[in-house]
């Protein structure tokens, strides 16, 4: 269960809706390592390496995901809020949707963290805890999916459509500054910064 983090560079802070791109694929792949060892856990322990792919998992939704969800609700819809354009009329409605779902997601992050930690320190889970976790990951690729599509297919290209380009600049430099990076070249690939 190798995690390989993507094969073509990483959009850099002058392309803020290139690096959300980019989170949504990190978001499915991680989400994938979880889905993959829920159906190995029920049957046999999970080898070294595929703990190890867990934990990087987890690791990546505790971490770095929260930051994804603070460029969407801090920054962006609050722009797209802003836009008094017919245009925009249909994405605002889907906000609230977007943000439930944002907070349905914490709460099943939180149990799966908790479930997935003993599983990556152990290597197997009882049944109980086995079914829990893919309960948990079965729901979470569920709400992904759905609202993955709604926000590459909808709220973005509405929003880099209708943002001005400086407030595309403000939206980078806020992605930069939640990375606690300040000053940078915005042109320098976001690859091995911390993610989100
Ligand atoms: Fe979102
Ligand atoms: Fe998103």
């Amino acid at each position: 269960m190798p995690v390989t983090l993507g094969e073509k560079p990483q959009a850099g802070f002058d392309d803020p809706f290139g690096l959300l791109f980019d989170c949504h694929r990190r978001i499915e792949m991680f989400l994938g390592v979880l889905t993959r060892a829920a159906g190995l856990l029920p049957e046999r322990a999970l080898t070294p390496e595929e703990r190890s792919a867990v934990e990087r998992s987890l690791n990546y939704f505790r971490d770095a995901a929260p930051r994804h969800t603070a460029d969407e609700e801090r920054s962006l819809f609050p722009r797209l809020r802003a836009c008094s354009s017919p245009e925009a009329g249909e994405a605002l409605r889907i906000l609230e949707e977007l943000e439930a779902d944002h907070r349905q997601a914490d709460q099943l992050h939180a149990a799966i963290d908790l479930i997935g930690r003993q599983a990556v320190a152990g290597g197997s889970l009882p049944p109980e805890d086995a079914a829990a976790f893919a309960d948990a990951a079965d729901r979470l690729r569920s709400i992904y999916s759905a609202h993955i599509q709604v926000e590459d297919r909808q709220i973005f290209p509405v929003a880099q459509q209708l943002l001005s380009e400086p407030e595309k600049v403000a939206l980078g430099q806020e992605m930069a500054q939640r990375r606690s990076i300040v000053g940078c070249n915005p042109k320098q690939p976001a690859g091995n910064r911390p993610a989100g």
